[in-house]
């Protein structure tokens, strides 16, 4: 039997969420993905998570977001927590105080699961350290990744800044279903690259993405869509590399509305798009076939993301503000960009 150490400890990170360019949609086994895929993670939509450890004869915990407690989010922490615990055994001696905060509105339309899930993930593994009595208590950011994948497939690629592959891939040394790695050969126009969010429709999604993963189970078109992630995987890390945004739009509307075709070709089918998206992504390649360096990608849901590089800024914006704006729900958008990796202990975000 192991000794759990009790410890009385905190630890704190603000972890980023992140945009797929490859879509993960599928999952195999316990939180594999059934392709690999690539994002990059976004500095202004992150979470904020504090963690207190207090020794108890059982393990629990108390999660709170904003500063109220949410038991709707117990099912899924209970879930991560049952698979925490066999890797982080101080867990069944202690209770844990989550205080959660995202710098993004909760009906913003962004989901929050790939930030909450590595800030909590990191989090525990700092305090496993501790518990462990290790002087360095810096998490692995493998392990973290790993860790993080079992609350949700995206929040292992949110452990990194900058551009993150997740899966298996043959043409990529050290990747892994376990767990996300870095892609270090970016041309410097992609390690800037920015990302306006349309909010066209804030409102819940009617099918999860959960629910949406397990339909790609019998879906008709699951090996041809394996084989299409594959080659937009290999073609990504090219073109990342080479920097040709042509190439790079080309992947990315691609992967965006293959993913939303996907969800229409399943049984039961279903759409997220809403008629404003349409709108959006029209305005969007004629603005593109007129000189603007421009293009987008969405998750699952109606909102846009919109691509470019920081060059193209000024007129983007402009762009956005007469043509696009009115689209939004109350005219809402974000302007995000890429971003660093999860940071420690930081006061204010
Ligand atoms: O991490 P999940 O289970 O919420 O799935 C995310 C799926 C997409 O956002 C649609 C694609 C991706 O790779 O992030």
């Amino acid at each position: 039997m192991t000794l759990i150490r009790e410890i009385r400890a905190e630890a704190e990170w603000v972890s980023p969420s992140n945009l797929a360019i490859v879509k993960y949609w599928g999952k195999k086994n316990i939180q594999e993905p059934l392709n690999p895929s690539i994002s990059f993670t976004l500095r202004q939509a992150v979470t904020r998570t504090r963690i207190k450890a207090e020794p108890a004869v059982e393990g629990g915990f108390t999660f709170s977001l904003n500063g109220k407690v949410k038991e709707s989010f117990n099912d899924k922490i209970e879930a991560f927590m049952l698979h925490a615990r066999r890797h982080l055994p101080f867990i069944r001696k202690h209770h844990l105080y989550i205080e959660s905060s995202n710098t993004f509105p909760h009906s913003s339309g962004i989901a929050s699961s790939a930030s909450s899930m590595s800030a909590l993930a990191l989090g525990l593994i700092e305090l496993h350290n501790l518990s462990l009595g290790k002087e360095d208590t810096q998490p692995d950011r493998m392990m973290a990744s790993g860790l993080a994948r079992l609350g949700s497939g995206s929040a292992a690629r949110s452990v990194y800044g900058g551009w993150t592959l997740w899966g298996r891939f043959e043409g990529l040394k050290g990747s892994s279903d376990m767990y996300a790695i870095p892609v270090e050969e970016v041309a410097d126009d992609f390690k800037t690259i920015r990302n306006a969010i349309l909010i066209i429709d804030p409102a819940k999604k009617k099918v999860s993405s959960s629910e949406g993963h397990s339909l790609m189970d019998f879906h008709p078109y699951r090996d041809a869509r394996i084989g299409q992630a594959k080659d937009h995987t290999e073609r990504l890390l090219g073109i990342l590399k080479d920097g040709d945004w042509d190439e790079f739009f080309e992947i990315a509307e691609n992967e965006a509305l293959s993913l939303h075709g996907l969800m229409m070709s399943s049984t039961p089918s279903y759409t997220l798009l809403h008629p404003n998206t349409i709108s959006a992504l029209a305005l969007i390649r004629e603005a593109r076939a007129g000189g603007l360096t421009i293009g987008f990608s969405m998750d699952a849901g109606p909102n846009v993301h919109l691509l470019y590089p920081a060059s193209e800024e000024e007129k983007v914006r402009s762009f956005i503000e007469k043509e696009l704006s009115a689209l939004c729900h109350e005219q809402k958008l974000i302007y995000d960009e890429i971003g660093p990796g999860p940071e420690r202990n930081i006061d204010e975000i």
